[in-house]
């Protein structure tokens, strides 16, 4: 039986149409600024996101490194939630590349006030607050999403504070499914956005970071310093057109796979699932006895492939990839490990 691989939206493969187009793109050297799907995507990525220009890279790591990097001079502080990706996941490159520290705020979302408390202004004692990331949806929140009215009040704290603000919208697109909101509208108000195609979108590569002019033109200098410049890019970015326009849409039927999942095991042995929880298509999974490593362990040899969030948090991921009926197979063999252990 194939294996059910819940453990990220990011091992997706492309469709036989993603391929197709990919197979039939145009090309030209994207270093020169000469590909012209490149040059398709980042204005239709910027359109969508109401910023002046964006820059297509190749990881979200990327998108949010080189963002972080433009907005600040090293030894200058980032406001930044709780286990937000681009602290707790990317290798240390905030300390290690742009040099800055971090302030984390108490949620995976935060209050207006919470920032102001937080922020520190500029004195020769202090590491000055230059920026406030926020991370929407929150991947290890639990794929959570932003009230729209938060994010506003967020932004507006920030302006008054002279803080700029980056949105880490690595999954921004489900966000605008979940909330029915537009990316452009969730996007208002941040200086800096960072977007994938490559989760729940279903492209093999490719993230882009969106500001404006200005700004892109400082990120493009520190694209190329990371080694990010790519040539024939337009392949790529090919796929992401692609999944702009196929899979967008259709996040929602991951969004009802992961709620089926979480209410496939809402009474089941040893496990807490809070659907209230559940806004995308992430599912956590709170175990009573065991750990998470060994339930991930055993769930393989059954065909479920799983990831380990925390010591007993299971976390589950849906996607493209991914029906009703391996959820419900997944949902199965989970509850009947957690029941054995
Ligand atoms: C919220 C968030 N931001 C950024 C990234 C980094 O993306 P990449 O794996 O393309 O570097 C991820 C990856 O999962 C993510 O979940």
């Amino acid at each position: 039986m194939t294996p059910v691989d819940l453990r990220s939206d990011t091992v997706t493969r492309p469709t036989g149409a993603m391929r197709a187009v990919m197979a039939t793109a145009e090309v030209g050297d994207d270093v020169y600024g000469e590909d012209p799907n490149v040059r398709t995507l980042e204005e239709r990525v910027a359109d969508l996101l109401g910023t002046e220009a964006a820059l297509f890279v190749p990881s979200g790591t990327m998108a949010n490194q080189i963002a972080l990097r433009a907005h600040t001079k090293p030894g200058d502080e980032i406001l930044i939630s709780r286990d937000a990706h681009c602290w707790r996941h990317e290798s240390g490159a905030l300390a290690a590349i742009a040099g800055v520290q971090t302030q984390m705020l108490p949620g995976h979302t935060f209050t207006a006030a919470e920032v102001r408390a937080a922020f520190r202004p500029e004195d020769p004692y202090q590491s000055p607050s230059r920026v406030v990331t926020v991370e929407n949806t929150h991947n290890m929140g639990g794929g959570i999403c932003w009230e729209p009215a938060a994010l506003t009040e967020v932004t507006a704290v920030a302006k008054q504070l002279g803080l700029l603000a980056h949105l880490d919208g690595a999954r921004l697109w489900n966000a605008a499914v979940a909330t029915q909101t537009s990316e452009k509208e969730l996007a208002r108000g941040f200086d800096s956005v960072a977007v994938c195609l490559s989760k729940g979108l279903g492209a093999p590569v490719g993230s882009l970071v969106a500001g404006s002019r200005d700004f892109i033109r400082r990120c493009h200098r520190f694209r190329k310093m990371h080694g990010g410049g790519m040539r024939q890019a337009g392949i790529l970015a090919a796929a992401g057109i692609h999944a702009l326009d196929h899979h967008r849409a259709r996040l929602a039927d991951d969004h009802a796979n992961a709620r089926a999942l979480g209410e496939a095991l809402v009474g089941a042995w040893a496990i807490t699932v809070d659907l209230a929880r559940i806004h995308t298509n992430i599912v956590m999974i709170d175990l009573e006895r065991g750990t998470a490593a060994a339930v991930v362990a055993k769930a393989r040899d059954e065909g479920i492939l799983l990831g380990v969030a925390c010591a007993q948090r299971v976390r589950a991921v849906t996607h493209l990839d991914v029906d009703r009926e391996g959820v419900l197979r997944a949902a199965k063999v989970i509850a009947g490990i957690a029941a054995a252990m």
